[in-house]
C-alpha cells in the first residue's frame, strides 16, 4: 500500500514535470490508476436504448468517483442494480466511443469546485448505448467548502446535435489513439477539443455547447 501510494506520488511529479501541465490535478491522475484495475471496455453492440423526454438519470460519487447513489431511472437505464453500481468507480458505464478529452474536462473542472456540461455516450450491461447531456456538481461541506463527492442528472441529449457531436469525438478519438499513455492522449485529446470548437476556457466551452443546443433547435 505504502509502495503503491509512494509510486503514485512519484508518477505524479514526474508527469507534471514531463508534460509541464500544471492542471493536472490529483483526481485525473488517481482515477486513473483506478482505470487500470478495472477494465470495463468489454464488449459493445449497436443496441441503442433511448432515454424518455422526462426521464433524470441521477448518479451521486464520492470524492474520487465512485459511485454512492443511482436513482432508479438510472439503474433502469444502465441495466446494473444497485448492488452492482455501489461503491464501483464510475467509469463502470464508460463507453470505448467516449473520448478522454470529454472526463479529463469534467475532472479539471469539478476537481476545482465548478460545474460542467457534457455530452456522454454511456455503455449499458449488454454492450448498447445511449446518449445524455449531463450536468455534474461537487458536492461540499458548507463549514469548509472541501468537496466530498459529486453530483451528476443527466437528460436525453437533443437528438438533432448527436452527428455533430459523434464527429467531434471521433476526431479527438483520432487524436488521442496517436499517443501512448493514457494522460498525455487526455490532455492532446483536452487541446484538440478546445481548438476544433474555438473555445480557450471552460466558460467558451459551455458556451458552445449551449449554442449548439440553440441553434440545432432553431434549424429544427
Ligand atoms: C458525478 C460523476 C458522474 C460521472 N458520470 C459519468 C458517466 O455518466 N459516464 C462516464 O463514462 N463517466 C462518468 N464520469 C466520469 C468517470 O469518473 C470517468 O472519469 C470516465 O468514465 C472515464 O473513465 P476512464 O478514466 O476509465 O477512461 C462521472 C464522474 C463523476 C464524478
Amino acid at each position: 500500500m505504502i509502495i503503491d501510494k509512494l509510486l503514485i506520488i512519484f508518477c505524479g511529479s514526474w508527469l507534471r514535470m514531463l508534460i509541464g501541465e500544471n492542471q493536472l490535478c490529483e483526481n485525473i491522475f488517481q482515477h486513473g490508476v483506478n482505470d487500470m484495475e478495472i477494465s470495463n471496455l468489454h464488449h459493445t453492440n449497436d443496441k441503442e436504448t433511448i432515454v424518455g423526454e422526462f426521464d433524470l438519470l441521477v448518479t451521486k460519487t464520492d470524492a474520487k468517483g465512485r459511485l454512492t447513489y443511482a436513482s432508479s431511472a438510472f439503474q433502469k437505464i444502465a441495466e446494473l442494480s444497485e448492488e452492482e453500481l455501489l461503491g464501483q468507480p464510475h467509469n463502470i458505464i464508460r463507453h470505448p466511443d467516449m473520448p478522454r478529452a470529454i472526463f479529463y474536462h469534467l475532472w479539471t473542472h469539478i476537481s476545482k469546485g465548478e460545474e460542467v456540461f457534457a455530452f456522454v455516450k454511456n455503455r449499458t450491461k449488454s454492450g448498447g448505448y445511449y446518449w445524455v447531456l449531463a450536468h455534474v456538481t461537487p458536492i461540499t461541506k458548507i463549514e469548509s467548502g472541501e468537496i466530498y463527492g459529486y453530483h451528476s442528472s443527466r437528460r436525453r441529449m437533443p437528438s438533432n446535435v448527436r452527428s455533430e457531436v459523434e464527429a467531434l469525438y471521433a476526431r479527438l478519438r483520432e487524436v488521442e489513439a496517436r499517443f501512448d499513455h493514457p494522460k498525455k492522449a487526455a490532455i492532446e485529446g483536452h487541446k484538440a477539443l478546445l481548438q476544433e470548437i474555438g473555445a480557450c476556457n471552460s466558460v467558451e466551452y459551455t458556451k458552445w455547447l449551449f449554442n449548439m443546443i440553440a441553434q440545432k433547435s432553431l434549424a429544427a
